[in-house]
């Protein structure tokens, strides 16, 4: 059997081809990316050492993707993640990656008859409905209001697949929507069996956190290297709130959806932290003070919002924890603990690509 995981040098992409090869030494995994995420290029060692096979390609190239020969599974986790993506100006990059390249790694799993896991987001969920959510302000972070007469799919839980997927959601959500839609179809006209997991923030080791994309480790490699930060939007409180998801807990959930896949083939899952990893930048400032020795940057306060800013999201895991059983297991505190130790350990390589 061989796998597939495309955008394979990138954060979520090399974790997850590394542990799948570690559990199925007997596999040829192969990672395919064209290194465009500054970083990326730490992860060839990793993937070298890990007995993952890399090859150096674009999924917008569809002999980039022949080249790999044959494959049984598809993790697809190539793309540009940012959600503030071509708002300063062309969005021609990211459609053509998400999209495009997207609808190339299907023809080529159709080929192959192979099996899809899709890492689509949240952010497929419309930004006006988010931001009209009822909330309040409780200590440093926001709450869904008590008492309040919530929008349908959402409750003090978080935002399950019943929320409304009316409105525009940005240019990157909806890069991730349109590939859900084809996944769909190629479903119904091939048969493709494919799981669709809609994934809130995920963080851990090898992250190459930045201003608009992965500010978990963007806030602890700020604190570590004393570089300045900014709470921006909202007012510049810092109180929005997102749930974390390590991506050995996602693995974890992979594991489950690929080894029965006929269960959930078709399935599309909300899957995060959920509101027991959920954290404010104000709660993360502190926490990660507490890993620096009480010293944190510079914070400024920009209260202005952008385009895409959202004030909370926290993932209500119920389907997906009906559907597997899986559950998220890591902890904020966890979640930090590991990056602050990868971030000491290779920072030699890390802080010139961070700071
Ligand atoms: N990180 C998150 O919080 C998060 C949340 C929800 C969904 N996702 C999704 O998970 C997947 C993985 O995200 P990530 O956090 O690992 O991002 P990442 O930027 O770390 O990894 C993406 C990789 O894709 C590569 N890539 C970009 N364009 C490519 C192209 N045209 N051809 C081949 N490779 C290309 C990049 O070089 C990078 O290594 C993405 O699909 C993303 O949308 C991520």
């Amino acid at each position: 059997m061989t796998v597939l995981v495309t955008g394979g040098a990138g954060f979520v992409g090399s974790n997850l081809a590394l542990m799948f090869k570690r559990d199925h030494a007997d596999r040829r995994v192969v990672a395919l990316d064209n290194l465009r995420r500054r970083g990326s290029e730490l992860a060839l060692p990793r993937l070298r050492a890990g007995g993952v096979e890399f090859q150096h390609g674009d999924i917008r190239n569809p002999e980039d993707l022949a080249e790999v020969g044959a494959f049984d599974l598809l993790l697809e986790c190539s793309a540009e993640p940012s959600v503030h993506a071509g708002y300063d100006g062309s969005p021609d990059y990211l459609i053509h990656t998400n999209l495009v390249g997207t609808k190339n790694c299907l023809e080529a799993a159709r080929r192959h008859r192979a099996d899809t896991v899709f890492l689509s987001t949240s952010r497929v969920y419309p930004i006006d409905p988010l931001r009209a959510l009822a909330l309040e302000t409780e200590g440093a972070r926001l709450v869904p209001k008590r008492g309040a007469k919530h929008l349908h799919g959402f409750s003090a839980a978080g935002v399950s697949t019943d929320f409304t997927l009316a409105g525009h959601r940005s240019l990157y959500g909806a890069t991730k929507l349109c590939s859900e839609h084809l996944i769909e179809e190629y479903a119904a006209a091939y048969g493709m069996r494919a799981v669709v997991n809609r994934c809130g923030v995920l963080t851990g080791p090898w992250q190459m956190g930045k201003v608009d994309q992965g500010f978990i480790v963007l806030w602890a490699s700020r604190h570590l290297f004393g570089k300045p930060l900014a709470y921006m939007g909202f007012g510049g409180h810092g109180h929005q709130v997102r749930d974390l998801l390590h991506v050995a807990d996602l693995y974890d959930l992979l594991r489950v959806q690929v080894r029965d896949i006929d269960s959930h083939r078709g399935q599309v899952y909300n899957v995060g932290g959920g509101l027991g990893c959920s954290v404010s930048l104000a709660e993360l400032t502190a926490m990660c003070a507490a890993r620096t020795g009480d010293v944190s940057p510079k914070i400024a306060s920009d209260p202005n919002t952008r385009a895409a800013d959202i004030p909370y999201y926290v993932t209500d895991n119920a389907l997906v924890t009906a559907r597997t059983g899986w559950a998220p297991r890591r902890t904020v505190d966890d979640i930090l603990d590991d990056v602050f130790q990868w971030l000491r350990d290779h920072r030699a390589a890390l802080e010139p690509i961070l700071a």
